[in-house]
């Protein structure tokens, strides 16, 4: 046991470097610590309460479910999002740290966005809303291929781009964790580049800690899965940039559309209540 954990610690250290693993553990400390003098969040409870009113109407859904973007949406997804000109090469997207008006945003510290700036390219396809036409698209398709599958009807949250680049930091997506949202929440990775050791790939693991690879497939590969209950990592590419699509979504009584502009840091909903303004069918608000 006391082996198994000397190895881990030194396997970390040998990936990250002993600065970045201090760092890494010093935030897991203080995760823990507010963790266990967390007061419950009344807009937490309404989430958890209105997730369990979904689940026992619809089912749970399943936890990861794959499927293949059609030949012309990849296309239309490539040439409209996919440009040099689409990605941010000075790092402005990942240096802003501006608040949105329904999403909870993440806050990260300098020494993240740093790290960030080093290993991946941000897209501008969070600036957009279901008004555009790629984007509108892309959101019924993926929404066709997994009704099924999430089992309820569900809003669209938040849609966003980037590249992560060949050989980059395991670190944050790219190690193995569960994102934390408000339950409700789901994510779907969509693939532009192949999925294989030279592009990068996606891996989970199951309730029995097996882990699952999506690798050697073609472009367009499309995941679907329980982001905050299934571990994963984005594994990324040994000699070549792999593009990335996400889409989170959250289960719900009624689908709704994505018909505010997103934000690349964008998580999921701040508020449930704003969820009730779709239930009455009006623009959603801010609250
Ligand atoms: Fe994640």
């Amino acid at each position: 046991m006391i082996i198994r954990i000397i190895r881990k610690i030194v396997n970390s250290i040998k990936r990250n470097g002993f600065k970045r693993f201090i760092v890494i553990q010093f935030s897991k400390i203080s995760n823990w610590l507010k963790l266990i003098n967390k007061k419950e969040d009344p807009v937490e409870v309404s989430f958890k309460l209105h997730s369990e009113l979904i689940d026992k109407i619809y089912g749970k859904g399943l936890d990861v479910v794959a499927g293949q973007l059609s030949d012309e949406l990849l296309k239309n997804l490539k040439t409209e999002f996919c440009n040099d000109s689409c990605f941010d090469y000075k790092g402005e997207i990942i240096n802003s740290q501006s608040i949105h008006h329904i999403l909870k945003v993440d806050d990260h510290s300098k020494d993240m966005r740093d790290t960030l700036i080093e290993n991946i390219l941000p897209g501008n396809l969070h600036i957009y809303n279901s008004k555009n036409p790629t984007l509108k698209q892309l959101h019924d398709e993926l929404r066709q291929m997994f009704r099924k599958h999430i089992g309820s009807p569900f809003v669209f949250v938040n849609t966003r781009i980037w590249k992560s680049k060949p050989n980059s930091k395991k670190f944050g997506p790219n190690d193995w964790h569960s994102d934390g949202f408000v339950p409700g929440h789901r994510k779907i990775m969509i693939y532009i580049t192949p999925l294989n050791d030279d592009y990068g790939s996606f891996e989970w693991k199951d309730s029995n800690d097996n882990i699952h690879r999506l690798n050697n497939e073609k472009p367009g590969k499309v995941v679907f899965f329980r982001n905050s209950d299934v571990v994963h990592q984005g594994v990324p590419g040994k000699t070549h940039e792999r593009i990335s699509i996400e889409v989170t979504l959250m289960r719900s009584l009624v689908n709704g559309d994505q018909n505010w502009q997103g934000h690349f840091y964008g998580r999921h909903f701040k508020n449930l209540r704003q969820i009730e303004a779709l239930y009455n069918n009006n623009k959603l608000t801010k609250i």
